[in-house]
């Protein structure tokens, strides 16, 4: 096929895009959008700031403008994100022990059932673990409510929207042989060993020269797979230029695809220009809206 969906869909599986609301009235962007994707990430519009401004006030409007854009043009919505230490309102920020453990399970439950039945599948929880050598859990004021926060809120995730994938999302968790890596491979394995409803691990891929895609990138998918989960990746971006950039985003469609519980892979934006990073060239398209060769590696993979 002649778009990454299309061919994404003939080996069973998406391929989405990271969605600013405010970039859809670019019609170069919408086009683009439109055209070669069938998934869809909201990039701030669902997380807890945005949706829960204040305690119990609920604010779906912008999520709403990416779902039903999602859904008048045929895509699937990933849903971005319940549950994160970043991106909080400032009452939430203020919150702690059990009136926090209280609000955060509300809010999942509240969000999930708002979008019950519309979600593919939900970032449940993103970035609870710390970076360097510990494989800990990141410290947060979610985190001293007490370790068991992430498998509470995917209980509540489960409840709400029984019909949508729950995922645990973080980053820097590509490389098999690093301590982040295994500690939420020991977490998940608990969870599936204890029952606790988890159907797959979000993979966020932001890469750059100095974090670039491991060799083993292929073993950490399938060996979190191989737990029974399935196993996406969410955020896909990687720093660099044209054919060095284009030979490290083939291989990771490669990676995926060789892992047939990869079910699907999200760049984290449209052009490069629409990148969250400050600098650099991470995405399939430039500026100008045209496909980059990163672009072509890409869909000649797929
Ligand atoms: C980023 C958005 O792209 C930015 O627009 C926002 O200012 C900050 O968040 N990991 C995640 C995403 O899970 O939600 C982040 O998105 C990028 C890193």
């Amino acid at each position: 096929a002649s778009t990454l969906g299309a061919s994404a869909a003939e080996r069973g599986r998406y391929f989405g895009v990271a969605i600013a609301g405010s970039r859809l009235g670019d019609s170069q962007y919408a086009t683009i959008a439109n055209r070669e994707f069938n998934m869809v990430s909201a990039e701030n519009e669902m997380k807890p700031d945005a949706t829960e401004p204040n305690q119990n006030q609920f604010s779906f409007g912008a999520g709403d403008q990416i779902a039903n854009w999602a859904r008048s043009n045929g895509k699937q919505v990933r849903g971005h994100t319940l549950a994160w230490h970043s991106q909080q309102p400032g009452w939430i920020q203020r919150m702690e022990g059990s009136g926090l453990r209280s609000a955060m399970l509300n809010h999942v439950t509240r969000v999930a059932s708002y979008y019950q039945g519309k979600i593919h599948s939900w970032d449940v929880v993103n970035e609870a673990f710390a970076d360097g050598s510990s494989g800990a859990r990141r410290d947060s004021n979610l985190q001293r409510t007490g370790n068991d926060w992430i498998e509470a809120a995917f209980r509540a995730a489960r409840a709400a929207d029984p019909g949508a994938k729950l995922c645990y999302n973080d980053y820097n968790t590509d490389n098999w042989s690093h301590a982040k890596t295994q500690g939420v491979y020991r977490m998940v394995q608990d969870f599936k060993s204890r029952g606790v409803p988890i159907d797959c691990v979000g993979f966020q891929a932001h890469f750059n020269s100095g974090n670039p895609v491991p060799s083993n990138y292929h073993t950490t998918l399938q060996n979190f797979a191989d737990l029974g989960v399935d196993v996406q990746i969410t955020e896909l971006d990687i720093e660099g230029s044209g054919s060095s950039q284009a030979e490290q985003y083939r291989g990771i469609v490669q990676a995926c695809l060789a892992v047939t519980r990869c079910n699907g892979i999200t760049v984290w934006g449209v052009r490069d220009t629409d990148s969250w990073r400050a600098s650099g060239t991470p995405l399939l398209f430039n500026g100008s809206g045209q496909k980059k060769a990163a672009y072509d590696a890409v869909l000649a993979q797929l």
